[in-house]
């Protein structure tokens, strides 16, 4: 591993069809995601410290469809998934179903760090989390007034119209590489809007939402979660990255992939072993922005 690198950091706030009205609160949310996260890589802090830092501003963000403000399942409760995957070691922890967790990106650090297992669901994963000294709330604090309305609406008869496609949004992720260079990758969700209670989607499976080897690069992706764990969409694309493609050529070939395979849209973004960021992605809009190479920040969807 070399001894210092230039630092790197890539995140998004979901692929979906981002509204007009939307827009402005999506760039400001993936800035100061950046932003936290550029601080800590900056002053030589850890990939994996800058991947949780940038998760949890965008968990907090209630715009993004994670942490509060996630889309209700069908018993108009929120429940989350996450992980983060450390690609030095292929060490990675996730949660699912969690409905109790503010920042479930911070429970699944937890489990990788100091559990032995590698993913905990549901009632386990909280009890794991006060364990941990992790603090727990209310089901009704992740709730959004927004997305109350919403689950009004696709329960009221208007589930999978045209109103609840516009409506889907955006699962988060970064990935970052450090000064040491370490790649970390991580995801958090709050799935899809009315899923069934107990339904886990892509995000937190190892592979498939989320993937990190120091060898090929660092991966987290964003889309319909069906589809993307038929093809094992961030593995897939770091074994883009392992065949020697180049960042964007990856992210791109892997979105093609699903699409030719499954049908299925979605996106992702990734880092390649040198720091090199790409991203892809086949809804109208991703949400997503990395720091570029003079250390300025960059946002589009
Ligand atoms: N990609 C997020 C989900 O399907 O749950």
């Amino acid at each position: 591993m070399p001894n210092s690198c230039k630092p790197s950091l890539i995140v998004h706030g979901g692929a979906w069809a981002i509204p007009d009205e939307a827009v402005a609160a999506v760039h400001a949310g993936c800035r100061r995601a950046l932003e936290a996260g550029r601080e800590i890589l900056e002053r030589g802090g850890a990939a994996m410290d800058a991947v949780e830092a940038a998760i949890i501003v965008l968990e907090d963000d209630p715009t993004f469809d994670a942490g509060t403000g996630s889309h209700l399942n069908r018993d108009g409760r929120v429940q989350l998934d996450a992980i983060v995957m450390d690609g030095s070691t292929l060490e990675a922890g996730a949660v699912a179903a969690v409905e109790r967790v503010r920042n479930p990106i911070r429970l699944a650090r937890k489990v990788m760090e100091s559990c032995e297992h590698m993913m905990l669901v549901g009632a386990g994963a909280e009890q794991f989390a006060a364990e941990q000294g992790l603090p727990l709330c209310q089901p009704e604090e992740l709730i959004h007034e927004r997305e109350k309305k919403a689950w009004g609406k696709c329960m009221g008869g208007n589930h999978l119209s045209e109103f609840h496609f516009s409506h889907q949004h955006g699962t988060v992720g970064a990935v970052a590489r450090d000064a040491q260079g370490r790649i970390v990758a991580g995801t958090s969700t709050g799935g899809t809007c009315c899923k069934r209670p107990g339904r886990v989607g892509d995000s937190p499976l190892i592979g498939c939402g989320c993937y990190a080897d120091a060898e090929a690069g660092g991966v987290s992706c964003t889309g319909w979660g069906e589809a993307i764990m038929k093809v094992v969409l961030a593995k897939s694309a770091a074994d883009f990255l392992r065949s020697g493609q180049m960042a964007s050529q990856a992210a791109q070939a892997a979105v093609e992939l699903l699409a030719r395979r499954t049908k299925g849209t979605g996106g992702l973004i990734l880092l390649d072993r040198d720091g090199i960021p790409g991203f892809a992605f086949s809804t109208p809009h991703m949400a997503y922005g990395y720091v570029a190479p003079d250390g300025s920040i960059v946002t589009a969807v």
